[in-house]
């Protein structure tokens, strides 16, 4: 998508779509009023009125998008906005939309060009037969600025994100067989040309640092687990204490020997969203050249039965040292986490560590999904995950971690087994990883709701990988981790 700013007075190509914001019960004047009526368009949120060749605009169509009230009308609301109107012209053979805003200032036009980022996001690649006439037509976005050299500088940090995010949609929407561990390590080296540091490490590495829950989950598959650590050094201090972000990045989870149901195996391609969120916050960090020393670690594996796969009685040793009972080869992800976490704060000693996760099914019936489940042994982390989770529309609740609970994965031969049973299924989880932070600030969020959405209910995120996490987390760095 081409995005400009662009002046009120500049000329509109004759293949032009022009984009209005309504607040609710606004009178429209003559034949807009008209139309209105005829539709039971009152500006209410989210509704939109398509004028086609409207009389007195320069515009093939004219879109009249509801915001509801002005008070409600804050920087998502105009992200919203921008993108509803995106979403109702995309596909209408127009090229060009043009976006006018009530407050021309430089950061809501900004922030509608973001949302138009956003929601003009698509995985096509694989498309071979679509037809024309189906595909967006909307090439170039216009949004009217007062000052658009101003509006284009204020938009730099939000494509900065846009991009950031469009990286973690295309891992979380990429196919099992096109991206497992060692390609998906590949695309994230890759982001060396931004100025990060990625170091790859393998199975011989792993197994010299002791990695044995984390290599055990990948025993079964034949594509060699990796782990895959991202550094940013942008603080002024280079030698400053990082902070750390690691994800669960389980390539296909297939449930090992402890096999799914066929129904819907399909989406376990997404079990990989938390580590995509975590490489996603590091390319925004990078990006907009953060002030602030991070750490992403991802736990690349594939979890597959097999006649060599780890099996459900096995006792596996960690990097830790502590030992682990299987009692379901399905209870991976933790598995990951606890070897990545582990070596993170081993390796890093970071401030805070923060993990995220497509962890539990348990998670989805706890919230729904609108809501990532949040867990933290750190008050203030907690505090600003959830003030930043709210600010960027990405929202969290958070979730406890009641200590009577811990003996729930105490195990009779080993000193914990994977699972703690279906009774707060998230919450054990979320213990189980606990484990293994050595008492290191820490927060985990159980994204297994908010990674994928099918259909989707907002519109700055098509059907599929939403690219959750990235976003609050480059939000909550920018407001408390900075220089
Ligand atoms: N990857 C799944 C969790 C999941 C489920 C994510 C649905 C997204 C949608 C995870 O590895 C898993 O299988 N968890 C099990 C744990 C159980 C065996 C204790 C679950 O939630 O059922
Ligand atoms: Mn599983
Ligand atoms: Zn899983």
């Amino acid at each position: 998508m081409d995005i400009q700013f662009v002046a009120a007075t500049a000329g509109l190509s004759p293949k032009s779509a022009l984009a209005r914001i309504v607040f609710e019960g606004a009178a429209l004047e003559g034949a807009l009023g008209q139309a209105a009526a005829a539709s039971r368009f009152t500006g209410g949120k989210g509704q939109t009125l398509d004028i086609l060749a409207p009389s007195g605009v320069d515009a093939a169509r004219l879109v009249l998008v509801g915001v509801g009230k002005p008070a409600g009308f804050d920087s998502l609301g105009v992200e919203n906005a921008a993108a509803t109107a995106y979403n109702a012209v995309k596909a209408s053979g127009l090229t060009t939309l043009r976006i006018e805003l009530p407050d021309t200032g430089a950061e809501p036009a900004a922030r509608a060009a973001l949302g138009v980022r956003l929601a003009s996001y698509r995985f096509d690649k694989y498309r071979t037969k679509e037809p024309a006439d189906k595909k967006p037509s909307i090439v170039k976005t216009e949004v009217v600025a007062g000052d658009a050299d101003a509006a284009l500088k204020a938009f730099a940090p939000h494509a900065a994100l846009a991009d950031a995010m469009s990286f973690t949609r295309d891992l979380v929407s990429e196919p099992p067989n096109v991206l497992y561990p060692t390609e998906y390590a590949r695309r994230v080296k890759a982001l060396e040309s931004l100025g990060l540091e990625v170091e790859i490490l393998g199975e011989p590495e792993m197994t010299t640092l002791g990695m044995g829950s984390l290599l055990a989950v990948g025993q079964g598959s034949i594509r060699e687990s990796q782990l895959v650590v991202i550094r940013w050094n942008g603080a002024a201090d280079k030698s400053a204490q990082p902070i750390a972000f690691v994800g669960k990045g389980v390539c296909f989870d297939t449930g090992g020997i402890s096999i799914k149901p066929a129904d819907g195996m399909e989406d376990m391609k997404w079990d990989m969203g938390g580590s995509a969120a975590v490489a996603g916050l590091m390319h925004v960090l990078a990006g907009r050249k953060a002030k602030v020393n991070a750490i992403g670690i991802l736990g690349l594996v594939e979890n597959m039965p097999d006649g060599n796969a780890y099996r459900p009685g096995d006792v596996l040793t960690s990097m830790s040292g502590q030992t682990i009972e299987i009692i379901n080869t399905d209870a991976e992800g933790r598995l990951v986490l606890a070897d990545a976490v582990w070596y993170c704060q081993d390796r890093f000693k970071p401030k805070f560590m923060v993990d995220l996760a497509t962890l539990t099914g348990a998670i989805i019936i706890a919230l729904g999904h609108d809501l990532a489940g949040c867990y933290a042994n750190n008050e203030e982390l907690a505090g600003s995950l959830i003030t930043a989770s709210n600010t960027e529309g990405e929202p969290l609740w958070r979730m406890p971690l009641p200590a009577a609970y811990d003996k729930n994965i105490d195990s009779m031969i080993a000193d914990m087994k994977n699972t703690g049973g279906r009774p707060g299924g998230s919450i054990t989880a979320a213990m189980f990883i606990q484990r293994f932070t050595n008492g290191v600030p820490w927060a985990h969020l159980d994204i297994a709701a908010t990674a994928w959405r099918k259909p989707s209910t907002s519109p700055t995120s098509p059907d599929g990988a939403t690219g959750y996490g990235v976003r609050l987390l480059n939000r909550m760095v920018a407001e408390k981790y900075e220089d």
